[in-house]
């Protein structure tokens, strides 16, 4: 088959800063991009993630993988629920915000947007996206140098003008939408 390439271990790291035949691949998937928050106490996080998407519709499931060890990992295993604001497609600065590791600790990342309680899980969701919901966690799910975190959708919002999701593909932000009034 043309450009098969083996995946092992060593095929999906970089080698000196180039992308890997793996990492090229994996570019080509187009994915919606979101923020995860959640809030413990005074903690209130936030993390860019693409790897969010729907499992079941009855019950209203969710699911997004974090990378082991990370902050947001420690954080959604030790809180209720968590909350994921799906950006709308002008919120790429927010996206880029979210995953840097020099974005300010606790409450102060969030300053830079607005942002509302969700009303069970007490996560920050922000106000420009295109739609937040409110989770209960239900699994964590080990996998690979991720964990899944699957989470049942409790309450969930969509704001009330056009636009349509920030996507990401071949390592750019892409912007879907406005549609057309008759494609909905
Ligand atoms: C477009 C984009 C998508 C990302 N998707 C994920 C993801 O799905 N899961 C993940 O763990 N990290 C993802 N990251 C990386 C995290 O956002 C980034 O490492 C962040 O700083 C981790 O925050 P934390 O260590 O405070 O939890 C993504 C980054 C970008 C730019």
């Amino acid at each position: 088959m043309d450009g098969a390439v083996a995946v092992s271990g060593r095929d999906v790291r970089r080698v000196r800063g180039d992308a890997s035949p793996w990492q090229s691949i994996a570019a080509r998937l187009a994915r919606t991009i979101v923020v995860v928050t959640a809030a413990s106490g005074r903690d209130h996080h936030g993390m860019t993630a693409d790897s969010f998407t729907l499992v079941s519709h009855d019950p209203a499931l969710v699911m997004v993988a974090v990378a082991v060890g990370s902050r947001t990992h420690r954080l959604l295993a030790s809180v209720p629920g968590f909350g994921v604001s799906v950006l709308a497609a002008e919120q790429a600065a927010v996206a880029t915000h979210f995953a840097s590791r020099r974005r300010s600790p606790g409450i102060r990342q969030f300053d830079l947007v607005n942002w509302e309680t969700a009303p069970h899980s007490g996560a920050p969701v922000l106000t420009e996206a295109l739609a937040w919901l409110d989770c209960e966690r239900r699994d964590l799910v080990p996998a690979g140098d991720h964990v899944l975190v699957v989470g049942q959708v409790v309450a969930a919002g969509t704001r009330n003008r056009p636009g349509g999701p920030l996507v990401r593909c071949e390592r750019r932000y892409l912007s879907l939408g406005p549609w057309p009034d008759d494609a909905l």
